[in-house]
């Protein structure tokens, strides 16, 4: 078999990898499964690479690729294995991040390397399109660590005209490019990059801390498209398949966060979402009255319920509460009380935020139920227990038109026999609005971090 055809059965097998890793994540019962496959196509895909003579060549290629391999593992593989689950997103940007600039450095060194200035349109449109989204998909993701990882407000930051500037920033950018186009010139790219560069960072200023995932996954899928990109310009297909199953699955996810939120990509990418708090939020709590519960209160009611169900959201992410809230599970059941979590969509702050957390607390994945399985059960249920979540059980989303979050889908928590939020204040989530669900009369409260509330509840249900 030649090398070239061997080449092209490793890289195939590479890419089936990559699809059962994307089948696999759409299941919390497959995602470890599935993320080894992908892993492993990865691993397949590098290790034969770097073994082909055209890639190490020279003895000065093989150093520069061991170099690059030593530097990036030793700053990828600790950061990786310490990163808590608060700052994957964070995580996730700045690694999508170094994929865009990498895709967008390619393009740039084959423009400059092409031998001619009589480039046939096709070739010179994909190294364009690599340096142009790749190098978005870098600045615009620096930019989003920077907001989640606090060294930046992550309050929208607005001035006047600012998306007519950003229009004009994008008009010069495609004015250039036939400039470029019709003479081949370095320094004309040089520009159109630079413009890129600042479209990235102005783009992503107006976007609101809470909602840059959403915003990573659509930066995610603009890496795809310019790996993709650069796979056409490098004649791989492996690039091709890989950059384009990341475009679309990017995508599809950025189409699908913004449905659960209730809300359109332009109100997210555009609307400076959570710049100002809405009227009605902590400071008019201060004059209503709320029932607060003893957690002794509280665990007589959870230990004689039939059916509870576990709310979790952002809350339960930053106490780190997920292990407890399995603990407080598990005493239920122990006693005979049916348990599950009712999962939101957009939970926390990122995709699949709570399934994570929770996968990690090794919670049965029986008794995990998404939103629209959940919530036809909540009228049965005797006491729903909201750890941490606030505008995910908001019913503003259903009966408030105007309120920021009208239209959001929520899990049904209101229509549980009782309720009982484990939160530290009466202040808001998020969406910046006031909830309703708090001052209800089936509410009860338990002020305090949601790892300790959880704790005392735990021996609460024990002693009941
Ligand atoms: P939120 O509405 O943000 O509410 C979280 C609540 O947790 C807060 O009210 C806070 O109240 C409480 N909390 C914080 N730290 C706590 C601690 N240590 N112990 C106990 N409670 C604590 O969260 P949610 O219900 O999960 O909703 C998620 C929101 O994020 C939605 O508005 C959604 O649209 C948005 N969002 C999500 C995503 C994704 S992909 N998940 C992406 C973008 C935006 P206290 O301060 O009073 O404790």
């Amino acid at each position: 078999m030649s090398r070239g055809t061997a080449t092209d059965l490793v890289y195939l097998v590479a890419i089936v990898g990559f699809i059962l890793a994307l089948k696999g994540l759409s299941s919390p019962k497959r995602a470890r499964a599935g993320n080894l496959a992908g892993a492993v196509g990865m691993l397949i895909a590098v290790a034969w690479t770097f073994s082909l003579p055209s890639v190490y060549g020279t003895t000065r290629n093989l150093v520069l690729i061991v170099i690059a391999v030593v530097v990036g593992a030793s700053i990828g593989v600790p950061a990786a294995r310490t990163v808590k689950m608060t700052a994957m997103p964070q995580m996730v940007a700045i690694f999508n991040g170094v994929g865009g600039g990498a895709a967008a450095l390619v393009s740039i060194t084959e423009f400059i390397a092409f031998p001619t200035r009589h480039i046939a349109l096709y070739k010179i449109g994909e190294v364009l399109f690599g340096v142009i989204v790749g190098s978005v998909s870098f600045a615009g993701s620096a930019m989003a660590f920077a907001k989640l990882q606090e060294l930046m407000t992550g309050r929208p930051v607005t001035y006047p005209a600012q998306q007519p500037i950003n229009a004009l920033i994008g008009l010069s950018i495609l004015g250039l490019l036939s400039a470029v186009v019709a003479t081949a010139s370095t320094p004309l790219l040089a520009i159109v990059l630079a413009l890129s560069l600042v479209l990235g960072v102005v783009f992503v200023l107006p976007i609101g801390g809470a909602d840059t995932p959403v915003l990573i996954s659509l930066l995610n899928s603009f890496t795809g498209l310019a790996v993709a990109a650069s796979g056409f310009t490098l004649n791989s297909d492996l690039l091709i398949v890989a950059g384009t199953l990341v475009g679309a699955s990017g995508m599809l996810l950025t189409r699908m966060m913004s449905e659960a939120m209730g809300r359109s990509l332009p109100n997210i990418l555009f609307s400076a979402f959570g710049s100002v708090i809405t009227a009605g939020t902590a400071e008019g709590a201060a004059d209503r009255s709320v029932r607060s519960g003893t957690p002794e209160d509280i665990g007589v009611l959870l230990a004689y319920a039939r059916k509870v169900a576990i709310v979790p959201g952002y809350g339960l992410a930053v106490a780190q509460a997920q292990h407890t809230a399995r603990e407080l599970a598990d005493a239920l059941a122990e006693r005979g009380v049916d348990v599950y979590y009712a999962i939101h969509p957009v939970a926390g702050r990122m995709p699949g935020h709570m399934n994570v957390l929770l996968a990690e607390a090794n919670v049965p994945y029986d008794q995990l139920k998404e939103m629209d399985e959940a919530n036809p059960e909540m009228p049965t249920t005797d006491v729903a227990l909201v750890v941490g979540a606030n505008d995910t059980v908001n019913p503003a989303a259903n009966n408030t038109p105007g309120s920021p979050i009208y239209g959001m889908p929520i899990v049904h928590a209101d229509q549980a026999e009782n309720i009982v939020f484990l939160k530290r204040s009466m202040r808001p989530g998020f969406a910046g609005i006031d909830n309703e669900l708090l001052y209800d009369p089936k509410t009860t409260m338990l002020f305090g971090d949601a790892k300790e509330s959880l704790t005392k509840l735990v021996q609460a249900v024990k002693a009941a």
